[in-house]
């Protein structure tokens, strides 16, 4: 076997959070290689892998496990005691049908159909402001369209205000990668307080005092009895109902950057207006292509592999390079262009447009949400295109690539908000 490169140091994981999504792709292209060691975490070893056949080699159940790789303080903070991300085997698989039964073409129309209402209403908010942070305002009005999709009854306006900023603070986690940082104990509380109000939920629908929809994530996630016929601990079911809200919140990002596309990119947002969804969909792929989200993520080696030559032993830890995939001029003609376009003939391959993770829906990990992002994007998408008007006033439109979580600077400032139709 060939001597796979190596980063020297013994450990990598400041530098990591230095160089944050370029680090990386600062060095496969340095060594020209899809694969490399590096140390992380305590010196412990690990091996990053890019590019599609290292997402088909990631999301290969029998050469890759997932299960005991996520950093400890990350699961606390990011996805919950007992998450499904956290699951293997059968357990997986048998909670995964529950989150997938979610997705029916009917509820996927009624998420399509609540997106652009709770924006439509919003707009009389949008037009009393002086100015609108745009990651902030999409921040509440997501908290409200996964509140209602899930069938959880809203707080009182202030706690809602408090969960839209719980959920931020327990996404911007993922940014320390595990590590000390002095949002630890803000987001474990941020968590807790989220947990409670919907365990609370939970107990009240299984005595009957409340009465979710069926389909709906609360009424699903309240009755659902897994393999051995069992309900879930009604905590694990809070855990695993907010991994259907949280993440929902957490499109703000891509919204903040639609909207920062639509502004920088000549024609974006009159091609987004068009009456047609198409454009819209290609747009909102292009975003969760092109800006930066998801860093990488963690597995290990389940057996002995051999990946474009190189050896990988058993339980080394194996890193799948999101960004850097996703950013590859070997995937993608001119990478670093914006062009929507370049899903016009796009063949659909589970392993190259992996910002929500690869592979196959029901039997790994990739994102059970993947379809709610991709509608909740074009729908809001056409509403800034086409229900608005607005003024963006000079700011700091930035995104910097060293920092992690990635985010516009400015958070994405519009102003002077009116509606574009004409009453008269
Ligand atoms: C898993 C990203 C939105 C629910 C994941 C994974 C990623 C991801 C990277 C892990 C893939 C892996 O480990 O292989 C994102 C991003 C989103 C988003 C960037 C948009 C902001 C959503 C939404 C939902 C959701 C709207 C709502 C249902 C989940 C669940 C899992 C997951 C339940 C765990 C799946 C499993 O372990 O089998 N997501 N996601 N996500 N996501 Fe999302």
């Amino acid at each position: 076997a060939k001597r796979m490169p190596k980063v020297k140091g013994l450990d990598q994981t400041l530098t990591v959070l230095k160089e944050g999504y370029e680090f990386i792709p600062n060095r496969t292209r340095k060594l020209n290689t899809n694969v490399f060691e590096i140390r992380i975490l305590g010196g412990k070893k690990a091996v990053v892998i890019s590019g599609k056949e290292a997402a088909e080699l990631f999301y290969d159940n029998d050469k890759t496990e997932r299960a005991g790789t996520l950093p400890k303080r990350l699961v606390k903070t990011l996805f919950g005691k007992g998450a499904i991300h956290t699951t293997t085997g059968d357990k997986h698989k048998n909670r995964k049908s529950l989150f997938m039964s979610l997705m029916t073409d009917n509820n996927l129309e009624y998420l399509r159909k609540l997106t652009r209402n709770y924006w439509f209403e919003d707009t009389a908010r949008l037009q009393a402001m002086d100015q609108t942070n745009v990651y902030q305002e999409a921040t509440l009005v997501l908290l409200k369209i996964g509140f209602r999709f899930a069938d959880v009854p809203f707080d009182t306006p202030e706690r809602m205000e408090q969960y839209a900023k719980d959920m931020n603070a327990m996404v911007d986690s993922f940014g320390s990668i595990g590590t000390a940082y002095t949002g630890y104990r803000r987001a474990l509380n941020a968590r807790d307080r989220v947990e409670d109000y919907l365990e609370k939920q939970i107990i009240a629908t299984r005595k009957g005092k409340l009465f979710p929809e069926e389909g709906s994530g609360l009424y699903e996630f309240s009755h659902w009895k897994d393999m051995n016929g069992k309900h879930m601990d009604s905590r694990l079911a809070a855990v695993d109902l907010m991994n259907t809200i949280r993440p929902l919140v957490a499109i703000n990002r891509f919204i903040s950057f639609g909207v920062l596309a639509m502004h920088e990119y000549p024609g974006e947002r009159a091609r987004v207006a068009q009456n047609d969804n198409s454009y819209a969909y290609k747009f909102a792929q292009e975003v969760r292509r092109y800006y930066p989200f998801v860093p990488f993520l963690p597995g290990k080696a389940k057996q002995n592999i051999t990946f474009e030559g190189y050896k990988i032993d058993k339980d080394t830890m194996l890193i799948l390079d999101i960004f850097g995939t996703l950013h590859s001029e070997s995937l993608w003609e001119n990478a670093e262009q914006f062009y929507p376009e370049r899903f016009e003939n796009w063949d659909g391959s589970p392993f190259d447009l992996i910002p929500q993770g690869g592979g196959d829906y029901y039997t790994n990990h990739r994102c059970a949400g993947e379809w709610m992002t991709i509608i909740i994007m074009e729908e809001t998408m056409k509403y800034f295109a086409r229900e608005i008007q607005y003024d963006v006033p000079p700011q700091d439109f930035t995104v910097d690539r060293t920092k992690l979580p990635g985010q516009i600077n400015s958070g994405m400032i519009i102003e002077n908000i009116r509606n574009n139709f004409d009453r008269r």
